[in-house]
């Protein structure tokens, strides 16, 4: 029996980010409210076979092998990846298992050129074969239970035909990110098709959990969005966003400044010990988050955007502090 059967419902998980939720947000987000589901950043399956198995490179030198790297804290946690290629899909099943991971995830919603280009991402809900024959190498590869992140559809909503022969192949899960890869993220998420997918599911393979991901802000409304739509559960990307307390049921305004430019702290000594390292200029997408919604937030933001270290950015905060 895996994870998936053992959640209460509903239940509700960490978005794969890319460059967001590395193992430094993550643990920073494990102390503050745990989410029922971790997932990492996406890494490329090819990638891992090329670094690891082409290029000889060393696991510790790896940056693939540090995205997929996880705290103790950060349990059940769920592996992301992609590619378009079942033999890739199969090496890196079999990798995240030996890794210790507790599911298996395969990105078939990104609409990043890049990733496209590879057949990949959302350009596997053009090919839906194709995404089944990677279900079953991931399947067939590795003993851990297989999940789907995807959208409703490619140029426009098309649940009647992608979602059935996904069910048909029986992941654990599938998440919904309610919007077609053509709208990307420019309008509100449908969640409306929510009502459609449920019943889609509860015809064609009833025992496949359902998740509903885009624009869920806390779980006050990941609660609602679930009740009102029949689905299992609620995934929360942007709503994590300088809010690493809203799995504790908290909205970004409840939590007093100073708190949150301790966690961004703590955020960036965590984000230093990746290894090897990622430049931190990634890091001001949090700072971004963190700070703002106060008086003098441009002038602190304009502050921290010159910050190259950990150590700069607490000079920064000790200087500010009496202002706060
Ligand atoms: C910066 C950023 C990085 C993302 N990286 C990934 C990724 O690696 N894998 C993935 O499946 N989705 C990725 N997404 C999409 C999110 O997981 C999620 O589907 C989307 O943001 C909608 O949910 P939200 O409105 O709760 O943020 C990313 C989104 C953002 C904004």
């Amino acid at each position: 029996m895996s994870f998936w059967n053992k959640l209460r419902k509903p239940f509700f998980a960490m978005a794969p980010m890319a460059d967001v939720t590395d193992a430094a947000f993550r643990a920073l987000v494990a102390k503050r409210g745990k989410p029922d589901i971790f997932w990492t950043e996406f890494v490329s399956a090819d990638g891992l076979y090329y670094t690891r198995e082409v290029k000889k490179m060393k696991d510790e030198e790896n940056p693939l092998m540090r995205d997929l790297a996880f705290g103790a804290e950060e349990r059940p946690i769920v592996a992301q990846v992609f590619s378009s290629k079942p033999e890739m899909i199969a090496y890196a099943a079999k990798l995240a298992e030996k890794l210790g991971f507790d599911g298996f995830d395969i990105n078939m919603g990104c609409p990043d050129r890049t990733i496209e280009k590879q057949c990949a991402g959302a350009a596997l809900m053009k090919d839906p074969e194709r995404a089944v024959e990677l279900i079953r190498a991931a399947q067939e590869a590795s003993a851990l239970p297989v999940s789907i992140k995807t959208r409703v559809g490619y140029n426009k909503e098309s649940l009647d035909e992608w979602l059935p022969p996904l069910l048909e192949a029986h992941p654990a899960a599938i998440t919904l990110h309610l919007r077609t890869r053509k709208e990307m993220s420019l309008v509100p998420a449908q969640w409306e098709l929510m009502k459609k997918a449920v019943e889609i599911r509860n015809r064609v393979n009833p025992d496949v959990l359902l998740i509903g991901n885009g624009d869920v802000q806390d779980l006050d409304d990941a609660r609602a969005r679930v009740s009102e739509s029949g689905c299992d559960g609620a995934m929360i990307g942007r709503g994590m966003f300088g809010n690493p307390w809203v799995f504790a049921g908290r909205k970004s305004e409840d939590t007093p400044l100073a708190e949150k430019l301790a966690a961004l702290l703590e955020l960036a000594h965590g984000f230093e010990k990746l290894s090897p390292p990622k430049h931190f200029a990634i890091l001001k997408k949090h700072i971004k988050a963190f700070v703002t919604g106060f008086d003098g937030a441009a002038e602190l933001r304009a502050k921290f955007m010159d910050a190259n270290s950990a150590h700069d950015m607490e000079k920064i905060i000790d200087a500010a502090t009496p202002l706060i």
